[in-house]
């Protein structure tokens, strides 16, 4: 494969599925039987991105955008309806062994391990089906163990790890073949915070020293601000933005974000022109508005004017909370002079 090629490559990329339309329970089992309507998913509707080696891609958008289903296709597990993918110049869904064997993957849903076996002996299968050296396989498991600290769980059946250990068994398990990409979907980092900051860190330093390539299938933003210096968001099946996570900050600086936390409940708010509340709980709002249109002061004193304040912060825009609105529709996304996902921008900083 020519370096100049992207290790991972979605053309057109087309996944529908077909559902029954027909409601649940007795009464849509038997209209069923008379008349199958079917509905059509676009689950994931004509995408395109190129990510080169190395590059640590966060993949985002609400439940049902498609995330799942094209780490699927990506990971050979779903035939696309239309268009093609590549994984290092390999098709995955027509070279589904071959693929495997150079990429490691998580699906925090579902365990890859042997369910009753101790974890010891998953790792050991696991070396016998990639056919790992048992030299390479030390060296590996050596590492993985210092990154993860794997020793402790080892003889446990995977059973009984809890959700955060076993997370921590199943990046093990991804790696152990040393994938030049990974692809992680939902892998419930944010369980416990020591683990959590570890497991950050070993990612960011197998990317960044290892130059593994990897795509993150993430609902904490927290994870993608920190390791993903790429963003793309799907939404309903599309891509709606792929750039630098930076830059979506960037462009949404006037975005400012103010908590209020009042000292009663308060039910219908006084507002200032671009005013919404992003989120609300309890006697605190979170409030964002356009710093071109109103301002920090103004609304300040407005809320003092008109409530009793027990506490007031004002915080610079999140990935979050950016994405939080654009899905809402209280912000449009800024139109591009391209189409995304050509890729270009990236060639040009290298
Ligand atoms: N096997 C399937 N059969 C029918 N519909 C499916 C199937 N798999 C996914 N879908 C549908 O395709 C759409 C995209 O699903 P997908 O699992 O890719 O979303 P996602 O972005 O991973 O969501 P989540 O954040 O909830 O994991 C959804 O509407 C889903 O119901
Ligand atoms: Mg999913």
């Amino acid at each position: 494969m020519a370096s100049s090629e992207p290790t991972i490559k979605a053309e057109n990329l087309v996944k529908h599925f077909t559902v029954d339309k027909s409601g649940r329970g007795f009464l849509g089992s038997m209209k069923a039987l008379f008349h199958r309507r079917k509905r059509l998913v676009k689950a994931v509707d004509a995408i395109n991105f190129a990510i080169r080696q190395g590059e640590f891609v966060g993949y985002v958008g609400e439940n049902g955008a498609g995330k799942s289903t094209t780490i699927k296709m990506l990971t050979g597990i779903l035939v696309p309806t239309s268009g093609s993918a590549s994984v290092n110049g390999i098709i995955p869904y027509e070279n589904r062994k071959e693929n495997a064997a150079k990429i490691g993957v998580v699906f925090g849903q579902r365990t890859q391990l042997w369910w009753d076996l101790p974890v010891r002996e998953s790792f050991e299968m696991l070396r016998v089906i990639f056919r790992v050296p048992a030299t390479e396989f030390h060296y590996s498991m050596g590492r993985l163990d210092k990154a993860l600290d794997l020793e402790p769980l080892m003889e446990m059946p995977v059973r009984k790890l809890s959700l955060g250990q076993r997370m921590r068994c199943d990046i093990a398990a991804a790696l152990i073949h040393r994938p030049k990409v990974l692809f992680l979907d939902e892998p419930a980092i944010g369980l416990d915070v020591l683990a959590k900051e570890s497991i950050r860190n070993f990612l960011a330093e197998i990317n960044r020293e290892g130059g593994t390539t990897i795509i993150l299938t993430t609902h904490d933003m927290n994870d993608i601000e920190q390791l993903c210096e790429r963003l793309i968001i799907l939404d309903d099946g599309k891509i709606i933005y792929d750039d630098e996570t930076e830059l979506l900050k960037k462009k949404f600086l006037n975005e400012k974000e103010v908590m209020v936390e009042f000292h009663e409940n308060v039910e219908n708010l006084q507002s200032l022109p671009g005013l919404s509340i992003t989120r609300e709980e309890g006697n605190k709002k979170w409030l964002t508005f356009d710093n071109n249109v109103s301002n920090t002061g103004e609304l300040i004193s407005l809320m003092a004017k008109h409530y009793k304040i027990k506490d007031l912060s004002v915080r610079e825009p999140s990935v979050e909370n950016i994405i939080r609105n654009i899905y809402d529709n209280r912000i449009a996304l800024p139109k591009h002079d391209e189409p995304y996902g050509s890729g270009s921008k990236m060639e040009e900083k290298k």
